[in-house]
C-alpha cells in the first residue's frame, strides 16, 4: 500500500507527453515535439571544458552541501550584477535544480493547512510540491486579456488568514507572461501588510523580450526580506541535464532550506557545481543570442497559431512557450469523436498532425495547450502547417 500523499500526486504531464513523443518515434512515426521544456542548443563549450577540468583535477568528492564557496561567490555576484540584489554567501544555496530548490522551500516554510497563493496558469510543480507536503495551493486566476498577468485584486481576494506564501514565476511557464510593474509592486505591497513570504522563480530571467527583467526582491530591503529568489542554469545556459538551481533569500530561510538538503541529497553534483561557476561568472554572450534566437521563433509561431480558425494566442513577453486558447474547437467533431477539452485536442493532434503538445487543463486551464518553441524554426513551420491542415479536417 502506497502512502497517503501518493493519492493527491500527479506525476509531470509535461515528461509524460515527452515520454510518448520519444516512444511513438522510436516506433518509425515522425512526431514534431513542441513538449520540451528546455532550449534545444547544447551546453557551451566554456562550460563543458570547466567540468572536464574538473573531473581531471579530482573534484569529484562530497562538497558543502548548499554549495564549494566558488560557486556561492559566483551566485552572489549573479544577483548583484543582473538583478541589484546584495546577499552575503550564507544567503545563497545551491540544490539539483531548481525544482529542488523550490520543494526545499515549501519543507523549509509550509505547515500543514498552510494556504500557498498560485497565480494561475501556472507550473504544474508548485501545486504538487505544496500539496506534498500537506499544504493547499490556492490558484489566482491571472487574465489572459491582460496577456495573463497577475491581478492585483483577485490576489487580494483569495488571501485568507491561513495564507503564508505567494509564488510568482514572472517570465513565466506555460503562458510567457512578465508581470508589470504594477503587479510585482501590488505582491510586494500584499506580502509586506499580510506578512506573507514571496517565492520568486526567475529561471527564465534571460528569456525576457519586451523591457528588461526586474526582481521583485529589488523593489526594497523590506520586500527583499521576505523574498527568497530562485534561479537555475537550467534554462540561461541550456543546462537542463546538469541539474544546478539556486536561491538568495533571508539567511535563517537559506540554512533551513540547506538543512533540509543535507538529509535528503546532500550537494548537487561537484563537477556540475564548476560548470556552474563557469557559466555564472564567464563571458555572457551566448545568453543573449540564444534569447535573440527565441525571440525570433517568437515572432513566427505566434502569428501562425494565431491563423488557425477557432486557436488564438496572446504574444508571449517571455519564456520560451506559447499558451493558444483552443476552445473555438471545442464542440468539433475528429475521427475519435468531439473535442471536449484541452486533453482531447492533445491527443487529437498528436493523432492527426503528429505533433506533440501538452494540455492546459495540467497547467490550470482548460481552454489552452502549450507549445514549446525550443525547438528549430524549420520545425516550427512544419509543425504549425501541420497543425493547421488538421484543423481543416475537423467538422462541426
Ligand atoms: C517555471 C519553472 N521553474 C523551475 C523550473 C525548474 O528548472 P530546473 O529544475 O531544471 O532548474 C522549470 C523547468 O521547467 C520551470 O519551468
Amino acid at each position: 500500500m502506497l502512502a497517503d500523499r501518493m493519492k493527491t500526486l500527479a506525476p509531470s504531464p509535461t515528461l509524460a507527453m515527452q515520454a510518448k513523443a520519444k516512444a511513438m518515434r522510436a516506433q518509425g512515426i515522425d512526431v514534431i515535439s513542441f513538449g520540451a521544456g528546455e532550449p534545444d542548443f547544447d551546453t557551451p563549450d566554456r562550460i563543458k571544458a570547466a567540468a572536464i577540468r574538473a573531473i581531471e583535477k579530482g573534484q569529484t568528492k562530497y562538497t558543502e552541501v548548499g554549495g564549494i564557496p566558488e560557486l556561492r561567490a559566483a551566485v552572489c555576484q549573479k544577483f548583484k550584477r543582473d538583478n541589484g540584489l546584495e546577499y552575503a554567501p550564507d544567503e545563497v544555496t545551491v540544490s539539483c535544480g531548481a525544482k529542488h530548490t523550490l520543494y526545499n522551500i515549501v519543507m523549509a516554510l509550509i505547515n500543514p493547512g498552510d494556504e500557498v497563493l498560485i497565480p494561475s496558469p501556472y507550473w504544474v510543480s508548485y501545486p504538487e510540491q505544496v500539496r506534498l507536503l500537506g499544504g493547499v495551493p490556492v490558484p489566482v486566476l491571472t487574465p489572459e486579456a491582460t496577456g495573463f498577468d497577475l491581478d492585483p485584486a483577485e490576489l487580494r481576494r483569495a488571501v485568507t488568514p491561513r495564507t503564508r506564501m505567494v509564488v510568482i514565476d514572472s517570465p513565466g511557464n506555460p503562458t510567457g507572461a512578465v508581470f508589470s510593474p504594477e503587479a510585482l509592486t501590488a505582491v510586494a505591497k500584499l506580502a509586506v501588510e499580510r506578512d506573507l513570504w514571496i517565492v520568486s522563480d526567475e529561471c527564465y530571467e534571460s528569456l525576457t523580450y519586451e523591457g528588461r527583467h526586474v526582481s521583485i526582491a529589488s523593489l526594497s530591503s523590506e520586500v527583499k526580506a521576505r523574498t527568497i529568489v530562485v534561479n537555475t542554469c537550467s534554462k540561461a545556459y541550456a543546462m537542463t541535464g546538469w541539474r544546478i538551481g539556486y536561491a538568495g533569500g533571508p539567511k535563517p530561510v537559506i540554512k533551513a532550506m540547506t538543512d533540509v538538503q543535507s538529509q535528503v541529497t546532500s550537494n548537487p553534483t561537484s563537477i556540475a557545481q564548476w560548470a556552474a561557476v563557469e557559466a555564472l561568472s564567464g563571458p555572457q554572450d551566448e545568453v543573449a543570442k540564444m534569447a535573440g534566437e527565441f525571440d525570433r521563433r517568437r515572432r513566427v509561431i505566434i502569428p501562425a497559431l494565431n491563423a488557425i480558425p477557432g486557436v488564438t494566442c496572446v504574444m508571449p513577453k517571455g519564456a520560451f512557450y506559447a499558451f493558444p486558447n483552443v476552445s473555438g474547437l471545442f464542440g468539433k467533431r475528429a475521427k475519435a469523436g468531439v473535442l471536449r477539452g484541452s486533453a482531447d485536442v492533445c491527443a487529437f493532434l498528436l493523432d492527426e498532425a503528429r505533433i506533440a503538445t501538452v494540455a492546459g487543463v495540467d497547467f490550470g486551464s482548460d481552454a489552452h495547450i502549450r507549445l514549446s518553441y525550443a525547438t528549430g524554426l524549420d520545425t516550427i513551420k512544419e509543425g504549425l502547417r501541420r497543425m493547421a491542415a488538421a484543423v481543416r479536417t475537423l467538422e462541426g
